[in-house]
């Protein structure tokens, strides 16, 4: 597997990282067997950027993780890097969310996390989703003691503007942005890959695979109540459908190439942008092989602008979360 670096001082990792997030909540009731089996795949095959969140599973997707690391030992530790992330506060169950930044919360979610994942240091620490009552500065400088006493390795941010990165960066350096991107998700293109890209940023694709709309292989019918693309505008009625037809053209291109259409959304990230880093989610091995497989594919520039216009923003129907989720996020 490829390496990408973490920031110009972090750690190197994988090109492609595993999300994590589907095997606790979200995509309906999961197997926490599979899902082990799943990381432990992922650590052969040489992925090593692990991506979780306190609010996952309310807890349980970090503690599924801890359970994996502890299963392993320090030979899997070393294995890998671990980012999580603090911000979002949700009642059990619940969709919709608070947001709290404040340097007390910080710190108690950054001990509760260390304490599920059972480790000494999370290596990646992200501020989820901004809390505007707190200024970026302060957010950065308690992170920044977190480093100092070793608690975490890096700083990241999650669906911030270009603003509030160039102004937290200005205080520590910003390992990774993390924030949503895909084919059909493309609004970092809008000034935020540049200015990661200028400071030495990494950026992490989230949802690269569009939560599986982008792979065709998506059945809304099937899906359990409790998964939370029920809810999503873009793949409900008129836009759900007009989205599918710009999935049935991608099917098309990555026949033509031998490849699946995942693995080709995959590849578009990587052959286009030398600092992305996509963290496809899975709990199935054999999606994680062919995402794997995917690290291989090169997309000369024909083929990527071609794939640039397939996905032209204008030509996407809906919004990427329902108005709950948008909570918090700097970047709509
Ligand atoms: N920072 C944030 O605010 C934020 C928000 C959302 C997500 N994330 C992170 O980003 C990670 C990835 O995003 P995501 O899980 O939302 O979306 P995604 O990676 O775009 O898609 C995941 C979905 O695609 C399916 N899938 C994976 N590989 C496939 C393949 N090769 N063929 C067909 N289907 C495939 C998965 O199925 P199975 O699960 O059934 O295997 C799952 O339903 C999350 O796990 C989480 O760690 C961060």
């Amino acid at each position: 597997m490829q390496q990408r670096k973490l920031g110009n001082n972090g750690p190197l990792t994988s090109a492609l990282g595993l999300g994590c997030m589907g095997m606790s909540e979200f995509y309906g009731d999961s197997d926490d067997s599979a899902s082990l089996h799943t990381l432990a795949r992922a650590v052969e095959r040489g992925v090593s950027l692990f991506d979780t969140a306190d609010t996952y599973g309310f807890g349980r997707n970090e503690t599924l993780l801890g359970r994996f690391i502890a299963e392993g030992g320090a030979a899997r530790r070393e294995r890998m890097v671990l980012a999580t992330k603090f911000g979002i506060v949700r009642a059990e169950g619940q969709y919709e969310r608070r947001i709290d930044n404040s340097p007390a919360y910080i710190r108690s979610a950054c001990e509760a996390s260390l304490r599920r994942l059972g480790v000494e240091k999370i290596d990646l620490y992200y501020c989820h989703r901004r809390d505007p009552g707190v200024p970026i500065e302060d957010v950065v400088s308690t992170l920044a003691e977190l480093v100092r006493e070793g608690k975490i390795g890096a700083i990241g941010l999650s669906e911030v503007s270009e603003q509030t990165l160039r102004r937290a960066h200005a205080v520590h350096p910003i390992a990774a942005v993390q924030s949503e991107f895909s084919l059909w998700s493309r609004e970092p293109e809008r000034g935020m890959l540049a200015a990661c890209s200028e400071l030495g940023t990494a950026f992490v694709a989230y949802s690269p695979l569009g939560r599986a709309f982008l792979t065709g292989t998506l059945n809304m019918e099937q899906l359990a109540d409790n998964d939370f693309r029920r809810n999503n505008p873009r793949f409900q009625g008129e836009a759900g459908q007009s989205n599918r037809q710009l999935v049935d053209t991608l099917a098309q291109f990555a026949a033509a190439r031998s490849a699946s259409s995942a693995q080709i959304a995959l590849a578009w990230l990587l052959n286009k942008f030398p600092h992305v880093i996509p963290i496809p989610g899975t709990r199935r091995v054999a999606y994680l092989e062919s995402n794997v497989a995917a690290a291989e594919i090169r997309l000369g520039a024909d083929e990527l602008a071609q794939l640039d216009g397939l996905f032209d923003p204008q030509r996407v129907a809906g919004a990427r979360y329902p108005d709950a989720g948008f909570v918090g996020m700097e970047t709509r």
